[in-house]
């Protein structure tokens, strides 16, 4: 039976020190040496290798025995080339496990490299077992062996192509010769190129379950942000086309190979059939198919829905969108009343004249309203945060065309509208505002896809807590209703494109779920919060409640079947939450897991509770973990 688990993917972003990227030449200069011949690393530091004359490899020893691989061995496998000093376009990289000391060498016996001294290591101690101890073991070590089936291991090998770089029809390299495990990484030049499998006998058709990265244009003068990378599974030869019908780019010779036989079936021939292939050449209408586009370095899982740009945006290109003025690119202060020019006409409307004020505030919605803004001051943070790096210039520019990017900027102002009518209320009637938590964003060296996981989450959080209040604000105070609604009507729009950005059908789009104050600040707490002064309290919440596994238990009658796990002792039930006032209870059963309702749909939330059959607003006394947004 298959069972996996999706680990909460916003925990794995949170707190994540920066890690530093080493680099080591192998071969470098005609030496039989490693530079720098010691690395000090850290856990989850990387560390590249690149590769010169003649034909070296980096394998792993102990220190005992030098020159033989371990059981287990990092490997890079052997990389040929001819250059002294242009690096191969082939390199290794691992990750550092942790800090204790890792001994390599070049297993190449031809020339006994390790013996002749090509050893490295990562953390050696500096007395006793040193880099020279192990160098003069070396020494005399029997003769090189490097693991069985000398295949990649424990380490990412990629080789670089470029795709119509100098404005030629041309993939370079275009005979390409790797190891299984290899991943071969394209960057594309103007003008607008693809990358494609074909079978050996159709060049220029697209192969059924083969890759293609889809159409990548480019702007002249420019590489674009792009790449599109794909793995070497298995040792048969793979053909490859631009599929560019306009100038017929595949029957002009813009094809290529990756392990393709010396003879018979050889590239010469391939680039021969390929002249009088059928035109126009084919591509699978969706992309990308059996590979991974980035751009600057963010995963574009894909292309349906028209999210991506007709023209990959560049950073620092003079013709893109310009950011906010200096002065407006920080927020205004906590919990301020008056809204910048700026950002009310970003949000496409100005503060609001009066709200038809009564006389007083009931308690309950002073506190609401105090949590409200708490929330709201994360979710601004958090899309502003996002849209100045997706900006040209920022971290994550290109990642989206102009268009998707000044929609967050605008999500953004309208957060900060919203942020600001929330105070204005609370200043009217002296309700003073806390003070500020720290959030914990998933910005900092996280991705866009990691921002959008969160924001989806946030604002499917923030409308089940306005949800949740309005039944009991609408009975108080029902001036404040309309203020509400304004907020749930800006997320649900927000989260319609996010579920379109993500890849999911855009017809598909998100529905309300009423959560409640209590459910969601749990939420928040349990992921966004670094911590909040004493006085911000949520009445049964004293901190985030621990996270929900989620996983898949196979199909049944045609349907994907969630189920939720928990491994705590006693009873449990799982609630869940959907659209609509939708609350069903299901049994945590023996293999600790609870399947997911008959017939339920989107996106809903999940709680574990030890209590069943209890209304929504009695749910927060009952949790033991959750709640958790799951997509069933
Ligand atoms: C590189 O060295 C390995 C190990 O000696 C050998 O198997 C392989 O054929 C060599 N490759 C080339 C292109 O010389
Ligand atoms: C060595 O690397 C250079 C630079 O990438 C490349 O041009 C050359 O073809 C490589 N030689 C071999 C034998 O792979
Ligand atoms: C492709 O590479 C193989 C192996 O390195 C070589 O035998 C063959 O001649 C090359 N073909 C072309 C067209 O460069
Ligand atoms: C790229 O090429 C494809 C196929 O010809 C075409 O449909 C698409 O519009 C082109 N994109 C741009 C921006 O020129």
């Amino acid at each position: 039976m298959h069972f996996s688990f999706r680990h909460l993917f916003s925990l794995s972003l949170l707190g994540l020190a920066q890690a530093a990227h080493h680099q080591v030449t192998v071969g470098n200069a005609g030496e039989l040496k490693f530079v720098p011949e010691v690395v000090k690393a850290r856990k989850h530091d990387t560390i590249t290798y690149t590769f010169f004359a003649k034909n070296h490899s980096v394998a792993q020893s102990s220190f005992d025995k030098p020159c033989q691989p371990l059981d287990r061995a990092i490997f890079s496998g052997f990389v040929p080339n001819d250059s002294q000093d242009v690096a191969s376009r082939t390199t290794f990289t691992i990750t550092v496990q942790d800090d204790k000391p890792v001994w390599l060498y070049c297993s190449q016996p031809t020339g006994d490299h390790c013996q002749k001294g090509m050893v490295h290591a990562i953390n050696p101690p500096e007395t006793g077992n040193t880099i020279e101890a192990y160098k003069a073991k070396a020494k005399d070590a029997p003769k090189s062996t490097s693991p069985p089936g000398s295949l990649p291991n424990l380490g990412r090998r990629e080789i670089s192509v470029d795709v119509g770089k100098g404005g030629l029809l041309k993939f370079d390299p275009n005979n390409i010769t790797e190891p299984v495990g290899t991943f071969v990484k394209f960057s594309f030049s103007p003008k607008n190129h693809s990358v494609v499998q074909s079978t050996f006998d159709k060049p220029c058709q697209f192969q059924d379950h083969g890759f293609s990265s889809g159409h990548i244009p480019t702007k002249d003068g420019t590489i674009s942000p792009a790449t599109f990378t794909i793995e070497v599974k298995d040792s048969k030869p793979i053909w490859f086309y631009c599929a560019q019908p306009n100038g017929n780019h595949c029957q002009s010779g813009m094809v290529g190979s990756i392990n393709a036989p010396a003879q018979g079936t050889t590239l010469s021939a391939f680039v021969e059939k390929a002249k009088t292939a059928p035109a126009p050449s084919t591509m699978d209408a969706s992309a990308p198919l059996g590979g991974v586009v980035l751009v600057n370095g963010q995963e574009i899982p894909s292309f349906d829905g028209n999210v991506l740009p007709s023209e990959f945006q560049f950073p620092h290109s003079p013709s893109a969108t310009t950011g906010p003025p200096a002065a407006e690119q920080t927020l205004p202060a906590w919990g301020s009343p008056s809204i910048p020019e700026y950002f009310s006409s970003k949000a496409g409307g100005h503060n609001p004249a009066h709200w038809s004020w009564p006389e007083s505030l009931s308690q309950s919605s002073a506190s609401f309203l105090q949590t409200q803004l708490q929330l709201e001051n994360l979710m601004t943070n958090l899309l502003w945060g996002a849209y100045l790096r997706l900006l040209p210039g920022g971290e994550w520019a290109g990642a989206y065309p102009p268009t998707i990017v000044e929609a967050i900027g605008t999500w953004a102002a309208q957060s900060v509208v919203a942020a600001g009518t929330t105070a204005q209320v609370m200043e009217k009637y002296s309700v003073r505002p806390f003070g500020a938590c720290k959030w914990k964003l998933p910005l900092e060296g996280g991705g866009v896809n990691g921002f959008l996981e969160a924001w989806k989450g946030l604002s499917a959080v923030g409308m089940g807590m306005v949800l949740g209040a309005s039944g009991e604000v609408a009975r108080e105070d029902p001036f404040l209703v309309p203020v509400l609604v304004g907020q749930v009507g800006a997320r649900s729009r927000a989260a319609g494109v996010v579920n379109m950005m993500r890849g999911r059908l855009a017809a598909v789009a998100p529905r309300e779920v009423g959560l409640g104050v209590g459910l969601g600040w749990g939420w928040v707490l349990g992921r966004y919060v670094e911590s909040c002064p004493g006085e911000v309290k949520v009445e049964g919440v004293e901190k985030g409640w621990e996270g929900v596994k989620v996983g898949e238990d196979g199909e049944k009658d045609g349907t994907r079947r969630v189920v939720v796990e928990y491994e705590g002792g006693g009873e449990h039930w799982v609630a869940w939450i959907g659209p609509w006032g939708e609350l069903e209870y299901t049994k945590v059963k023996e293999g600790k897991k609870a399947n997911m309702p008959k017939g339920w749909t989107g996106d809903v939330f999940v709680v574990v509770v030890d209590k069943e059959g209890l209304k929504l607003g009695e749910i927060q006394k009952h949790v033991v973990a959750g709640p958790e947004q799951v997509w069933l």
